[in-house]
């Protein structure tokens, strides 16, 4: 299996680029944002809950997204190997996702976290907010909250992946196909390296 993270800030292009990136190397996408829209779309209890946490910019709880996240692993066996979107995004969460899938054999092969300026990320959200309808976009001061949520709790995800020298910096400016570029070569480096 090879099992990626695409990290980075909100709007650093992480949903993007999955798109493109599951469909050349055939893996499973689990965007965590994703999960928690589809919940509030169906009205769920758990769907209720986040939707408060989400709409003010702030995470939701670590056992919430673990949750999702093991389920998720568990109901697609046989896959050639899993894009994680959006998580891990607190330390706990990163333990955790190690854990999951060690229990079946496997591990993260590369977190490849892309830079983008905040004025950059502020941009691209104000604009998206503009016709994408997530509240998250609402206005700036949620954007903006968004990342400071960021900053303070997920971006130390990285080194849980430097310090076993399972992480990259991609650089997330320039067209969408000039950074797609830049994660494939990393990706093909690690392929070769470790063909499955
Ligand atoms: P989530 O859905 O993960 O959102 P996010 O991290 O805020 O990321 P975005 O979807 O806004 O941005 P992106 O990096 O995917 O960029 P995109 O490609 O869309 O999380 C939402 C919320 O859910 C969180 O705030 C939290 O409350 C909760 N949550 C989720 N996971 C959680 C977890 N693990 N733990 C706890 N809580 C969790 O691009 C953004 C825009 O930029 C688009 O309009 C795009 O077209 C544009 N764009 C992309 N690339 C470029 C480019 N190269 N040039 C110009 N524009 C570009």
């Amino acid at each position: 299996m090879f099992n990626l993270i695409l990290f980075g800030p909100p709007g650093s292009g992480k949903g993007t680029q999955s798109e493109k990136l599951i469909a050349k190397y055939h893996l499973k996408h689990l965007s965590t944002g994703d999960l928690l829209r589809n919940e509030i779309a169906k009205q769920t209890p758990l769907g209720i809950e986040a939707k408060i946490l989400m709409d003010k910019g702030n995470l939701v709880p670590d056992a919430v997204v673990i949750g999702m996240i093991s389920d998720a692993i568990e109901n697609n066996p046989g896959v050639e190997g899993f894009l994680f979107d959006g998580f891990p995004r607190t330390a706990i969460q990163a333990d955790e996702l190690d854990r999951l899938l060690s229990k079946k054999n496997t591990c993260i092969n590369i977190l490849l976290a892309l830079k983008v300026s905040e004025e950059q990320l502020v941009q691209r959200l104000v604009k998206r907010g503009e016709t994408s309808g997530r509240p998250d976009d609402h206005n700036e001061e949620v954007i903006r909250a968004r990342i400071h949520e960021y900053n303070k709790k997920t971006a130390t995800v990285c080194d849980h992946y430097q310090e076993k020298k399972k992480a990259a910096f991609i650089k997330g400016e320039g067209s969408v196909e000039e950074i797609f570029d830049r994660l494939c070569a990393e990706i093909d480096v690690l392929m070769k390296k470790n063909p499955s």
